[in-house]
């Protein structure tokens, strides 16, 4: 009888006969990149391709002007394109549970753009097509304030991403950290964070570096870095490869979850 591979006694005769291992690949410099010099156009296609199998349905549920799709050979997918312009809220989708194979979701990523009244909203005179593309113009109704009302967008359309993809489906969401009341939010950080608790396994992540140099006016004294990428986080609906936890050890005894260790 043939010994065990893994046996420790196994010696190289045990070897003999069975076909060799051939390391397969090529060697390539032509590989998708997590970060890059670019726009929004530039790098979707690159994620579409690395993730999203062709032919797959795709709800684009904050559609906009379609800046995303410009390089995209639209002829791959089913895409259903929608937008609360079209009345369409990506927190409450006109689809069936569990029957789409990929969402994207870009709703707008900063407070400013979440004001109660239209006169309070970022991108005012000069800036008004920067608010027109970046949010639909319009002030926010009720629900929480500043960046609360940021995460409150994306955590709820999350929500509704999670119920209408397929079990393994993939979700792709453009987001932009902001500081908001003198204080660094890592919005990517944020969702991230709440979209595992949904369920969702943060399969991927790009970083979009913009090509113009950041311009402020009336600086007075620089406290943070001025933020000049954004991001492109792609989520699977369900359990990563090999699931892991997050564990450490206190008081001589393992914790399997340390978000449940007592703070002091
Ligand atoms: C950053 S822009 C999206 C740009 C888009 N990805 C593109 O390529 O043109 C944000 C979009 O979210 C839309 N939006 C804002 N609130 C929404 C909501 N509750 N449901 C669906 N779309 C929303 C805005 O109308 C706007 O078109």
């Amino acid at each position: 009888m043939q010994k065990s591979l893994f046996h420790p006694d196994a010696t190289a005769t045990a070897f003999e006969g069975l076909p060799r291992r051939v390391q397969g690949g090529v060697c390539t410099t032509q590989v998708t990149v997590s970060a890059s010099v670019g726009d929004n156009a530039d790098v979707f296609p690159k994620i579409l391709d690395l993730h999203v199998p062709k032919g797959a349905t795709i709800a684009d549920v904050t559609y906009g002007k379609g800046v995303f799709w410009k390089r995209v050979n639209v002829q791959d997918y089913k895409i259903l394109r929608s937008d609360i312009q079209d009345g369409v809220d990506c927190r409450d989708l006109p689809y069936w549970s569990h029957s789409i194979d990929c969402v994207v979701l870009d709703p707008p990523y900063m407070e400013g753009l979440y004001r109660k009244s239209n006169g309070h909203l970022a991108g005012s005179g000069s800036h008004s097509a920067f608010r027109e593309h970046y949010s639909n113009g319009q002030a926010t109704e009720g629900g929480p304030k500043w960046h609360a009302a940021v995460l409150d967008m994306y955590f709820k359309a999350g929500h509704e991403a999670y119920r209408i993809l397929k079990p393994g489906g993939i979700l792709i969401v453009k987001c932009q950290d902001e500081v908001s009341a003198n204080t660094q939010r890592l919005t990517h950080v944020e969702i991230i964070v709440e979209y595992e608790l949904l369920g969702f396994y943060a399969k991927d992540l790009f970083v979009v570096v913009r090509t113009n140099a950041p311009c402020i006016t009336r600086l007075k004294k620089q406290v943070h870095a001025r933020k000049n990428h954004s991001y492109f986080l792609v989520f699977v609906k369900g359990s990563p490869p090999h699931p892991f936890r997050y564990q450490t050890i206190e008081n001589g005894k393992e914790v399997r979850d340390v978000r449940r260790l007592k703070r002091p």
